[in-house]
């Protein structure tokens, strides 16, 4: 039995409104939540100060992204500080969508991970394999690749809650099933163990990400090596109480 604290993170990705992100925020101030669960969410960019304004404390507010610098030329681009500036405290990195939509490499999001981590976040840094790389048996091939790039830049593995999101699984409906998940986050608990440390790899908390449903959530959370998820679609839903409280 692990003591890794219960992990949920809601991506709230490119939706809502201040009336629709209000109205969430108030099912998540009203809701009983579990205590023992850590809850973060991240609203878009643009609504991350008020997020922070109207949600409850207990809950954490991350950027969905973030550059690697300070300040500078790069139109369109926020800074950790500035994430920081409007109440933001988290960010996610590396999400599939960054990678595959955006085209972002591996070697950028190790540098955005080591500066952000440089400029006080916390960091949930995304890793995942494509349908044809699971199909071809990359898994592992792939995820070790994307964590070695994350880990090389880690300067504080305590600000580090590292989610796995099959992309396949994402916003497709096809949640990898508990063993999927268990197998793949016991692999890279393994890695951490060879390639950081036994310490790190028993006390960094591993998310699971891809179609989490309040139906599926309490039996891949029943899972030894899995602390908890990176929600999409579902943490816009009141169902994503269901899905905090998988633990209780
Ligand atoms: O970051 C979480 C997200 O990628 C998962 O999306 O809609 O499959 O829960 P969804």
């Amino acid at each position: 039995m692990s003591n890794r604290k219960f992990f949920v993170g809601g991506n709230w990705k490119m939706n809502g409104d201040k009336q629709t992100l209000e109205g969430i925020i108030k099912g998540l101030n009203d809701g009983a939540l579990d205590p023992k669960a850590e809850v973060v969410v991240a609203p878009p960019t643009i609504y991350i100060e008020f997020t922070r304004s109207k949600l409850k404390k207990e809950i954490g507010v991350a950027a969905q992204n973030c550059y690697k610098v300070a300040s500078g030329a790069f139109t369109g681009e926020v800074s950790p500080g500035m994430v920081k500036d409007c109440g933001g405290t988290w960010v996610i990195l590396g999400h599939s969508e960054r990678r595959h939509v955006f085209n972002e490499p591996d070697e950028l999001i190790g540098q955005k991970v080591k500066f952000a981590l440089e400029q006080g976040m916390n960091l949930i840094p995304c890793i995942g394999e494509k349908l044809d790389e699971r199909e071809a048996n990359k898994t592992e091939e792939v995820v070790f690749r994307q964590m070695k790039h994350i880990a090389d830049n880690v300067s504080d593995w305590k600000r580090v809650v590292i989610a796995y999101e099959p992309v396949w699984a994402i916003g497709t409906g096809k949640t990898a099933t508990p063993d999927q998940a268990q197998d793949v986050h016991k692999s890279l608990r393994g890695w951490l163990a060879k390639n950081v440390s036994e310490e790190v790899a028993h006390s960094t908390r591993i998310l699971y990400g891809g179609s989490v449903t309040g139906n599926n959530c309490k039996e891949l959370a029943g899972k030894p090596d899995v602390d908890g998820f990176l929600v999409g679609g579902a943490s816009l839903k009141p169902e994503f109480i269901t899905i905090i409280n998988a633990k209780k």
